[in-house]
């Protein structure tokens, strides 16, 4: 009997050695060391041993059983660890292979312009004001003395939702938005969209930007217009550039003026870009007319104001050359990506 148990230790050892997958560990745990294996068979004899013989057998008995069993214990860790190792080996990833290119977007040349002029205005003390789209007749024209008949009104011809109610032709309807509702000192930017029935080519659209500003205080001077202005067009351009201020009329605005800039291209000398004008239009500007300021109840005896409206389009198309406004709207990335 105890050659028989030996045997079955040898044999269980050798075929364990050559086991290679967990399953077949149970089915080896089972021939060997179950109910009906072939230890428990011998064990079963163990009636037929004298008594001496029986606690040595025994003992014997347990001993290969405990054998067999770390045995299998230990191939199952080994058989564990392999299997895993072949998981890592086979979901390992190849970091030498190039990556997929992520395309990130940037911002639209009009808007980096915009904030650009945002940040030049904050750092002169200016809040950002914001003013609607959608406004009244009363707001866009006639609070800035531009009554119904008023010939001004048919060069801003615009689109009508009702009599009363259009789409802003310019942001200076923000400047009556705001001095109806705070006191002077006021210094504001409102950059935003205005609308004009106009029909596209290289120079209109009828959905464009404007930025308009406006500075209400006692003593409130040309000289400051004149000064604020070319603080943000020499910030914008450099140093070199150079303004030039023309009388003009504005019925929100006396006196009135518009703002040129000496034309990026040529330097003055006249070009195509400036149609041999040496010079580009950039805005309408003047100081606050009373009649405006007295329409929001501010006394025009004691405060004065200056307003500018500037043509966002045109900015960026100076800053950049873009020598047609359509370009700004096709959003063709080719186009975009220059910038
Ligand atoms: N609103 C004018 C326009 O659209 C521009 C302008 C001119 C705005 C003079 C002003 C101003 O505030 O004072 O052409």
């Amino acid at each position: 009997m105890k050659e028989q148990l030996k045997k079955i230790e040898e044999l269980a050892k050798a075929e364990l050695a050559s086991c290679t997958e967990i399953k077949s560990l149970d089915e080896l745990r089972i021939r060997y060391l179950g109910k009906k294996g072939e230890l428990t068979a011998i064990l079963k004899q163990m009636g037929k041993l004298s008594a001496e013989e029986r606690p040595v057998v025994g003992q014997l008995a347990n001993k290969v059983r405990a054998d067999i069993e770390e045995a299998l214990s230990e191939k199952l860790s080994a058989l564990k660890a392999s299997a895993q190792a072949a998981k890592i080996a086979a979901e390992s990833i190849d970091i030498t292979l190039p990556g997929k290119p992520q395309t990130i977007g940037k911002l639209h040349p009009l808007s980096k312009v915009e904030n650009e002029i945002r940040d030049i205005f904050m750092g002169m003390g200016f809040n950002i004001a914001d003013g609607p789209e959608v406004d009244d007749d009363y707001h866009v024209f006639e609070a800035l003395n531009l009554p119904p008949d008023h010939p001004a009104r048919d060069t801003q011809d615009t689109f009508y939702i009702n009599d009363k109610i259009l789409l802003r032709t310019q942001t200076s309807s923000v400047q009556v938005h705001v001095m109806e509702t705070q006191k002077p000192p006021i210094r504001i930017i409102s950059p935003g969209r205005v609308y004009r029935s106009d029909a596209v080519d290289a120079t209109h659209s009828p959905l464009f930007h404007q930025i308009e500003g406006l500075v209400v205080d006692k003593g409130i001077k040309m000289s400051d217009l004149k000064g604020t202005l070319e603080m943000l067009m020499k910030k914008l351009y450099g140093n070199n550039c150079k303004l030039r201020f023309r009388p003009h009329h504005f019925p929100f605005t006396e006196p009135s003026c518009e703002v040129d800039i000496m034309c990026f291209n040529c330097g003055g000398k006249g070009c195509s870009m400036c149609k041999d004008e040496g010079y580009i239009e950039l805005l309408g500007a003047g100081m606050v007319h009373p009649k405006v300021l007295e329409g929001c109840g501010i006394d025009s005896s004691i405060y004065s104001g200056f307003a500018f409206g500037l043509g966002l389009e045109r900015m960026v198309m100076g800053r950049y050359s873009i020598n047609d406004l359509r370009l700004l709207y096709e959003n063709d990335v080719r186009f975009l990506e220059q910038f």
